[in-house]
């Protein structure tokens, strides 16, 4: 019997105008292709959680938090199975609002997979490759294979909106992303159980 996995897509840029929310959306219809997949996406806008201050390292806090809103990020974070983070590339490495949220929780992270998707002028490589380092260290298990998308400025109408099909020749990448994620959250959660 096929167990429920739940995929959290955390969209992991915030400023007004981003691009990252298009992947997200998109890659949250695709999740809807897979049996046994509860999807739903965590936006970093709903957890404006302060530069990480604590005076306790999370990996030593338990669970138990000083912030009010990084406690409600827990919370999220703890339900999940599995993680799809879409972050930019900024100055070659992954956005400040996500490693902050990254960094502001740990216990909720560990033994869970994760997979990610970015964008640039180089599909977001160099950003993923770092947060690859960040998730090893949150005792994450990065999936090897992830959604580059190149130039994604070229994907936008003058409007901002994204042009019909801009994905579409990513599809049997997503597919393929989406069932390694699948098979770790499977093997992890039993493992975890
Ligand atoms: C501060 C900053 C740094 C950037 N650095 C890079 C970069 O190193 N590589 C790249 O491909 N694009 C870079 N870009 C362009 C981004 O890929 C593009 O603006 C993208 O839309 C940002 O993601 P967002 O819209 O989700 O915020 C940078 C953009 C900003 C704002």
């Amino acid at each position: 019997v096929q167990k429920q996995m739940k995929i959290q897509i955390i969209i992991g840029s915030t400023r007004p105008g981003r691009f990252s929310e298009k992947p997200a959306e998109w890659i949250f219809e695709e999740l809807k292709n897979k049996s046994g997949v509860e999807a739903e996406i965590v936006d970093l806008r709903d957890y404006a959680m302060p530069f990480f201050e604590s005076v306790n390292s999370p990996s030593r806090a338990n669970g138990k938090y000083d912030d009010e809103i990084v406690q409600k990020f827990a919370g999220k974070i703890k339900q999940a199975d599995a993680f799809i983070i879409i972050s930019p590339e900024y100055n070659h490495g992954p956005s400040s609002v996500l490693k902050n949220a990254m960094d502001s929780v740990y216990i909720e992270w560990n033994n869970k997979p994760v997979g990610f998707v970015s964008y640039g002028s180089v599909g977001g490589a160099r950003a993923i490759e770092q947060l690859r380092q960040v998730a090893i260290e949150l005792q994450m298990a990065p999936i090897r294979n992830s959604i580059n998308i190149f130039n994604p400025w070229l994907l936008l109408d003058e409007k901002g909106n994204l042009k019909e099909g801009s994905f579409d020749q990513l599809k049997d990448t997503a597919s393929a992303f989406i069932d390694q994620l699948i098979w770790w959250a499977g093997a992890l959660k039993s493992a975890r159980g």
